[in-house]
């Protein structure tokens, strides 16, 4: 390699290329991160400087907290305070894990990260490239979403140089993210007042942590007591977000290939996202099949999301997922996609 080639972006995870993951992210440098749910991108979650260029990187506003990535739990204690037991109990279950936990933080941890507010978002993520990270490192790393602020997050390392090359170091590939869609957020810091809540519906469900604490979280969203006006900022709670360029549309399975040949038949280019529907090989329609069960549904689902997009269709057109528990995170993530769909939405 000559003196004046760039050196490459997107590496593989060696021992050598983690431990300049590291060097880098000491230095205050931007590193994109492999974890199980998508890819993040990091930053040393105690350097102010640091943190401040995630904001820039994404266009995000600066009082959108971020979550900090530990290497396990035993770090809890130097970023939250007063964990309740069930926090302890949560982070034995289901950490390293796609579950975010929000808890009273400790003075230390920056405003940058918190947004400001009294408590911190923390998980230990499940990717092996992640883990070793963040042992090398072996401090908190702040990351959101490798994306540009309202768009799809990536779930491949090419994704996250499509979406911010110029703007980070590194990215570490760890290849396609299992989970594929982002970590189930509970507030557990106002359990005495609230009791726990689910902020963000993820891979592990309201079942899944009713089973460790012993009572079923509420969820924001479902029908609530709490006062609007004081529950903490969520940018992934904002209605319009992880969005397509192209219009999206949810239609019932039904109705699925009649109301595509309609649009199509007024000139438009027309992508279909199926689930259960067979093709009906009209030629007028760009036809994908995702898979029927929910896993590797998410798996899919942003990539598929993306690449549908490239395209340059009219309008995108997403099956309807059924209603039941298994799909809920992802029917959230759909239902906000169709609402931030067409590049008209207020997030930029
Ligand atoms: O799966 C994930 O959670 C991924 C990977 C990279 O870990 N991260 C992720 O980060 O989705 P981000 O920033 O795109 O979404 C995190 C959400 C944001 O909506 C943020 O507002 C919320 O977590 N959050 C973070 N700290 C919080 C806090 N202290 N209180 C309330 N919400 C918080
Ligand atoms: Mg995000």
């Amino acid at each position: 390699m000559s003196a004046r080639t760039a050196p490459a972006l997107i590496v593989e995870p060696t021992a050598d290329n983690i431990r300049r993951a590291a060097d880098l992210l000491r230095a205050g440098e931007l590193v994109g991160l492999p974890t199980e749910t998508v890819y993040g991108l990091a930053a040393d979650a105690l350097d102010p400087v640091a943190v401040r260029k995630i904001f820039a990187a994404k266009g995000r506003p600066a009082d959108h907290p971020l979550i900090v990535h530990l290497p396990d739990a035993d770090h809890l204690p130097r970023w939250a305070a007063s964990i309740p037991k069930e926090a302890v109990a949560l982070a034995r279950a289901y950490w390293p894990g796609p579950l975010t936990l929000i808890l009273k933080r400790e003075s230390g941890v920056p405003d940058e990260v918190t947004g400001g507010q009294d408590t911190v978002g923390v998980r230990v993520p499940a990717h092996p490239v992640a883990l070793a990270l963040l042992r090398v490192f072996d401090s908190g790393l702040a990351a959101p979403s490798a994306n540009r602020f309202g768009r799809i997050s990536p779930t491949t390392a090419a994704h996250v140089a499509d979406e911010l090359a110029g703007r980070l170091a590194m990215v570490l590939d760890g290849g396609p993210c299992e989970v594929g869609i982002e970590s189930t957020i509970l507030d557990l810091s106002r359990l005495a007042e609230h009791g726990p809540e689910i902020l963000r519906p993820g891979a592990i469900s309201p079942e899944d942590i009713a089973a460790v604490i012993g009572r079923r979280p509420h969820v924001r969203g479902e029908a609530s007591a709490i006062d609007d006006a004081v529950v903490p900022r969520v940018s992934g709670a904002l209605a319009a977000h992880y969005a397509p360029r192209t219009p999206l549309c949810l239609i019932d399975g039904v109705r699925l290939v009649e109301e595509a040949s309609v649009l199509a038949g007024e000139g438009s280019r027309v992508a279909v996202l199926a689930r259960t529907v067979a093709d009906p090989h009209d030629a007028r329609l760009i036809w994908r099949s995702a898979p029927a069960t929910a896993a590797p549904y998410a798996h899919e689902l942003y990539a598929t999301l993306r690449e549908l997009d490239a395209l340059g269709a009219d309008f995108i057109v997403v099956e309807e997922l059924p209603r039941t528990l298994e799909w809920r995170a992802i029917g959230d993530r759909l239902g906000r996609a169709a609402v931030g769909s067409g590049g008209e939405s207020d997030e930029t």
